[in-house]
């Protein structure tokens, strides 16, 4: 018996595959859009019921104070048992895998676009 992939499955893959992870994530160049799209409806200009009243990221100085919390949320949680951010959705391995680097490299501003 032959298995079957799914075409959507294999675009998926395929489409999984072909995103670079950049080895130097910036602010300006991949970070902002990332935490802007996934985090920035609860934390972010209007907040969501019961999210920390300082807790913004959708500004640099703020993702930047808080960049080992969004961590410990957002990238090593499956690790730690941490509650997952976003609560009811998913960052992709990708996104996960970006924003680390970004926060072990000390997550740098970058220049503007
Ligand atoms: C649907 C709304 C929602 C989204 C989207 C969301 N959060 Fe949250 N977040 C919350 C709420 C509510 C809390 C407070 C309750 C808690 O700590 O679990 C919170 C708390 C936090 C905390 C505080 C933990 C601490 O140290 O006290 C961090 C950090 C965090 N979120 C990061 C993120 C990141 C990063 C994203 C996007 C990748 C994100 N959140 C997306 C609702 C959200």
């Amino acid at each position: 018996m032959k298995t079957r992939i799914p075409i959507a499955l294999l675009a998926l893959l395929i489409g999984g595959c072909a995103e670079d992870i950049p080895d130097d994530p910036t602010w300006h160049g991949e970070i902002e859009v990332l935490l802007t799209a996934n985090c920035g409806r609860c934390h972010g200009e209007t907040m969501a019921p019961g999210v920390p009243p300082d807790l913004r990221l959708d500004t640099y100085d703020d993702a930047f104070e808080f960049r080992e919390r969004i961590r410990a949320r957002a990238v090593t949680y499956e690790e730690t048992g941490a509650r997952q951010m976003p609560p009811d959705s998913y960052l992709s391995n990708d996104q996960k895998e970006i924003l680390g680097i970004w926060i072990d490299n000390g997550a740098p501003l970058g220049p503007p676009e």
